[in-house]
């Protein structure tokens, strides 16, 4: 099956691929096309909002993920709005202003959620969720992965996502788990479909 990536993310497409590569499918990117602005409320609308527009684009089935971290102690912040949280313009940024957030804060718990959607142009969609819980630490290590990965500690690891393989993050992570998910309903074939046409 051929299926595009809605999503510009580099990360997110280093771990994609990664995770389906058994699955025999044809990755393509979007390439220039614009994904619509993240208007939802959930990550699972959000989600919607990119492979559906995309598999309309392209006539061709589309997958996209749409996550986000949720910190226990700032009242599940930043969440879906977690790639642009304070306004700030990078990675690196974004670390500065949670870590600054948090400071003297002793509870460092926090959770990352994946909701992967792969829309099909007839308007059918599937959803998959993966969720991750962990800590957060006072300053960042390592320099693999994006996003928030240089904070976070998963729970049963002493490591940082940023200190993973992108095989071993696979393993534990958010994204990973919503992932396995699709990998495992589409092992057999197409799985059974649900029947919410896009509008
Ligand atoms: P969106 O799904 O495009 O709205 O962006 C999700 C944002 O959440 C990313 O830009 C990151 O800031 C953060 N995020 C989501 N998943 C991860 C992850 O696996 N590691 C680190 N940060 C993540």
């Amino acid at each position: 099956m051929k299926v595009v990536l809605a999503t510009s993310n580099a990360g997110k497409i280093r771990e994609i691929e990664e995770a389906l590569q058994d699955l025999g499918w044809t990755l393509s990117p979007l390439g220039p096309l614009p994904l619509p602005e993240e208007t939802g409320a959930t990550y699972e609308e959000n989600a919607a909002l990119k492979a559906c527009a995309a598999a309309v684009m392209l006539n061709a089935p589309a997958l996209a993920d749409d996550s986000g971290i949720e910190i226990e102690a700032l009242g599940g912040e930043p969440g879906v709005y977690s790639a642009r949280y304070g306004n700030r313009e990078s990675d690196m940024e974004r670390n500065v202003y949670v870590l600054e957030k948090l400071r003297g804060e002793k509870n460092r718990r926090a959770k990352f959620v994946s909701v992967v959607i792969l829309a099909y142009p007839d308007g059918h969609l599937e959803t998959y969720r993966g969720e991750l819980h962990g800590t957060l630490l006072e300053g960042p290590r390592g320099a693999n992965g994006f996003g928030y990965d240089p904070l976070f500690v998963p729970d049963g690891d002493t490591r940082t996502l940023a200190e993973m393989t992108v095989e071993e993050k696979r393993a534990v992570s958010h994204r990973g788990r919503a992932l396995a998910a699709l990998r495992e309903a589409h092992r057999q074939g197409l799985p059974e479909r649900e029947t919410t046409p896009i509008v």
